[in-house]
Protein backbone atom coordinates (compact mmCIF):
# COMPACT_ATOMS: atom_id res chain seq x y z
CA UNK A 1 0.00 0.00 0.00
CA UNK A 2 1.61 3.48 -1.02
CA UNK A 3 0.49 6.25 1.73
CA UNK A 4 0.80 9.86 1.60
CA UNK A 5 4.04 11.26 2.80
CA UNK A 6 6.67 8.61 2.28
CA UNK A 7 6.83 6.42 -0.57
CA UNK A 8 8.55 3.57 1.63
CA UNK A 9 5.78 3.38 4.09
CA UNK A 10 8.39 4.54 7.07
CA UNK A 11 6.48 7.57 7.97
CA UNK A 12 3.52 5.37 8.26
CA UNK A 13 5.09 2.59 10.73
CA UNK A 14 6.06 5.66 12.44
CA UNK A 15 2.89 6.89 13.12
CA UNK A 16 1.53 3.75 14.24
CA UNK A 17 4.31 2.97 16.28
CA UNK A 18 3.49 6.88 17.89
CA UNK A 19 -0.05 5.57 18.26
CA UNK A 20 0.47 2.36 20.05
CA UNK A 21 3.22 2.56 21.85
CA UNK A 22 5.71 0.39 20.52
CA UNK A 23 8.79 -0.92 21.73
CA UNK A 24 11.15 1.99 21.57
CA UNK A 25 14.50 1.09 19.83
CA UNK A 26 18.11 1.61 19.86
CA UNK A 27 17.61 4.58 17.30
CA UNK A 28 14.79 6.72 18.64
CA UNK A 29 16.34 6.36 22.06
CA UNK A 30 20.05 7.64 21.02
CA UNK A 31 18.13 10.71 19.40
CA UNK A 32 15.90 11.45 22.54
CA UNK A 33 19.63 11.21 24.00
CA UNK A 34 21.39 13.71 21.84
CA UNK A 35 18.36 16.12 21.72
CA UNK A 36 18.24 16.54 25.69
CA UNK A 37 22.22 16.30 25.94
CA UNK A 38 25.09 18.07 24.69
CA UNK A 39 27.75 17.26 27.27
CA UNK A 40 30.21 14.87 26.21
CA UNK A 41 30.62 13.35 29.54
CA UNK A 42 27.31 12.54 29.93
CA UNK A 43 26.52 10.89 26.17
CA UNK A 44 29.57 8.82 27.27
CA UNK A 45 28.25 7.79 30.95
CA UNK A 46 24.72 7.05 28.98
CA UNK A 47 27.01 4.56 26.44
CA UNK A 48 28.44 3.25 29.32
CA UNK A 49 25.31 2.07 30.94
CA UNK A 50 24.10 0.83 28.02
CA UNK A 51 26.86 -1.42 26.93
CA UNK A 52 27.08 -2.45 30.77
CA UNK A 53 22.41 -3.15 30.19
CA UNK A 54 23.31 -4.78 27.08
CA UNK A 55 26.41 -7.27 29.03
CA UNK A 56 24.29 -7.94 31.15
CA UNK A 57 20.84 -9.36 29.92
CA UNK A 58 22.93 -11.67 27.66
CA UNK A 59 24.67 -12.81 30.19
CA UNK A 60 21.20 -13.39 31.94
CA UNK A 61 19.34 -14.36 28.95
CA UNK A 62 17.18 -11.32 28.83
CA UNK A 63 16.14 -8.70 26.29
CA UNK A 64 19.39 -7.08 25.48
CA UNK A 65 17.97 -4.25 23.35
CA UNK A 66 14.98 -3.35 26.01
CA UNK A 67 18.10 -3.62 28.83
CA UNK A 68 20.47 -1.42 26.18
CA UNK A 69 17.55 1.18 25.53
CA UNK A 70 17.12 1.81 29.37
CA UNK A 71 20.16 2.06 29.99
CA UNK A 72 20.80 4.87 27.08
CA UNK A 73 18.00 7.17 28.58
CA UNK A 74 18.10 6.69 32.26
CA UNK A 75 19.73 10.15 32.83
CA UNK A 76 17.81 11.72 29.60
CA UNK A 77 16.74 14.67 32.00
CA UNK A 78 19.91 14.97 34.05
CA UNK A 79 21.60 18.14 31.70
CA UNK A 80 18.61 20.71 31.47
CA UNK A 81 16.89 19.22 34.51
CA UNK A 82 19.09 18.80 37.39
CA UNK A 83 16.73 19.29 40.19
CA UNK A 84 13.76 17.26 38.47
CA UNK A 85 15.91 14.39 37.71
CA UNK A 86 13.78 10.90 36.71
CA UNK A 87 10.37 13.11 37.37
CA UNK A 88 11.68 15.12 34.11
CA UNK A 89 12.52 11.88 32.37
CA UNK A 90 9.45 10.67 33.10
CA UNK A 91 7.17 13.39 31.85
CA UNK A 92 9.10 13.32 28.60
CA UNK A 93 9.44 9.98 27.98
CA UNK A 94 5.54 9.62 28.66
CA UNK A 95 4.61 12.35 26.02
CA UNK A 96 7.33 10.11 23.38
CA UNK A 97 4.63 7.82 24.36
CA UNK A 98 6.68 5.02 25.95
CA UNK A 99 5.54 1.91 27.44
CA UNK A 100 4.86 2.31 31.16
CA UNK A 101 7.73 -0.57 31.92
CA UNK A 102 10.33 1.51 30.23
CA UNK A 103 9.46 4.73 32.31
CA UNK A 104 9.17 2.94 35.49
CA UNK A 105 12.57 0.86 34.92
CA UNK A 106 14.37 4.58 34.33
CA UNK A 107 12.98 6.28 37.07
CA UNK A 108 13.79 3.47 39.90
CA UNK A 109 17.18 4.20 39.23
CA UNK A 110 16.63 6.98 41.14
CA UNK A 111 15.30 4.98 44.08
CA UNK A 112 16.23 7.13 47.55
CA UNK A 113 17.91 10.25 46.00
CA UNK A 114 15.13 11.41 43.54
CA UNK A 115 12.74 9.15 43.22
CA UNK A 116 10.52 6.79 45.48
CA UNK A 117 10.01 4.01 42.88
CA UNK A 118 11.92 0.87 44.08
CA UNK A 119 13.62 -0.98 41.91
CA UNK A 120 11.77 -4.80 41.67
CA UNK A 121 12.25 -6.13 38.36
CA UNK A 122 15.75 -7.80 37.68
CA UNK A 123 16.48 -4.78 34.99
CA UNK A 124 16.00 -2.21 37.40
CA UNK A 125 17.48 -3.76 40.06
CA UNK A 126 20.69 -4.07 37.78
CA UNK A 127 20.11 -0.80 36.13
CA UNK A 128 20.36 1.25 39.79
CA UNK A 129 23.38 -0.88 41.17
CA UNK A 130 25.73 -0.59 37.41
CA UNK A 131 24.90 3.33 36.99
CA UNK A 132 27.34 3.97 39.97
CA UNK A 133 29.69 1.46 39.56
CA UNK A 134 30.38 2.29 35.73
CA UNK A 135 31.10 5.50 37.68
CA UNK A 136 34.16 3.89 40.00
CA UNK A 137 35.41 2.00 37.10
CA UNK A 138 35.49 5.24 35.00
CA UNK A 139 37.71 6.76 37.79
CA UNK A 140 40.00 3.78 38.20
CA UNK A 141 40.99 3.41 34.63
CA UNK A 142 41.84 6.83 34.26
CA UNK A 143 44.43 6.35 37.07
CA UNK A 144 46.02 3.75 35.75
CA UNK A 145 49.34 3.81 33.32
CA UNK A 146 47.25 2.42 30.79
CA UNK A 147 44.38 4.77 31.41
CA UNK A 148 42.62 2.13 29.97
CA UNK A 149 39.33 -0.27 30.71
CA UNK A 150 40.67 -3.31 28.50
CA UNK A 151 43.83 -4.84 30.72
CA UNK A 152 41.80 -3.88 33.66
CA UNK A 153 41.45 -6.21 36.46
CA UNK A 154 37.84 -6.14 39.18
CA UNK A 155 40.88 -6.16 42.13
CA UNK A 156 41.93 -2.78 40.81
CA UNK A 157 38.59 -1.44 41.38
CA UNK A 158 38.25 -3.43 44.48
CA UNK A 159 41.07 -1.43 46.30
CA UNK A 160 39.58 1.70 45.29
CA UNK A 161 36.32 0.96 46.61
CA UNK A 162 37.92 0.72 49.78
CA UNK A 163 39.47 4.26 49.66
CA UNK A 164 36.37 6.22 50.66
CA UNK A 165 38.01 9.61 49.62
CA UNK A 166 38.57 8.22 45.99
CA UNK A 167 36.39 9.09 43.04
CA UNK A 168 33.92 10.11 46.59
CA UNK A 169 31.22 11.18 44.58
CA UNK A 170 29.98 7.42 43.44
CA UNK A 171 27.90 6.47 45.95
CA UNK A 172 28.98 3.19 47.47
CA UNK A 173 25.90 2.49 49.98
CA UNK A 174 23.65 2.53 46.65
CA UNK A 175 26.08 0.03 44.83
CA UNK A 176 25.99 -2.36 48.20
CA UNK A 177 22.23 -1.81 48.42
CA UNK A 178 21.98 -2.85 44.68
CA UNK A 179 24.30 -5.90 45.20
CA UNK A 180 22.33 -7.14 48.34
CA UNK A 181 18.92 -6.95 45.94
CA UNK A 182 20.79 -8.94 43.04
CA UNK A 183 22.21 -11.52 45.58
CA UNK A 184 25.17 -10.73 43.44
CA UNK A 185 28.78 -10.28 44.94
CA UNK A 186 30.41 -6.99 44.56
CA UNK A 187 33.94 -8.71 42.54
CA UNK A 188 31.15 -10.34 40.02
CA UNK A 189 29.72 -6.91 39.24
CA UNK A 190 32.33 -5.11 39.15
CA UNK A 191 33.63 -7.67 36.93
CA UNK A 192 30.47 -7.37 34.19
CA UNK A 193 30.62 -3.64 34.56
CA UNK A 194 34.18 -4.32 33.34
CA UNK A 195 33.47 -6.27 30.62
CA UNK A 196 30.93 -4.29 29.20
CA UNK A 197 32.64 -1.02 29.09
CA UNK A 198 35.11 -2.48 27.64
CA UNK A 199 33.01 -3.44 24.54
CA UNK A 200 32.79 0.61 24.09
CA UNK A 201 35.92 1.07 25.18
CA UNK A 202 36.67 3.52 21.86
CA UNK A 203 33.33 5.60 21.97
CA UNK A 204 34.45 6.02 25.99
CA UNK A 205 37.17 7.02 25.91
CA UNK A 206 38.62 4.17 27.75
CA UNK A 207 40.90 2.40 25.19
CA UNK A 208 43.79 3.97 26.37
CA UNK A 209 47.35 3.08 25.81
CA UNK A 210 46.52 -0.20 25.31
CA UNK A 211 47.53 -2.43 22.23
CA UNK A 212 44.86 -4.14 21.32
CA UNK A 213 46.22 -6.04 17.88
CA UNK A 214 48.91 -7.27 19.99
FE1 LIG B 1 20.72 9.39 37.37
FE1 LIG C 1 23.57 7.59 35.53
Amino acid sequence: MLLWGDKNGDFYSKKVQVMTGVTPGREEALSLLQKYNKSEGLIKHALAVEAVMRYCARKRGRDEEKWGVIGLVHDLDYEQFPEQHCRKTEEILTSENWPAEYIRAVVSHGWGICSDVEPQSELEKVLYTVDELTGLVLATALVRPSKSVLDMKVKSVKKKWKEKSFAAGVNRDVIQKGAGMLGVELGELIGDVIMGMREVADEIGLKGNVDVSA
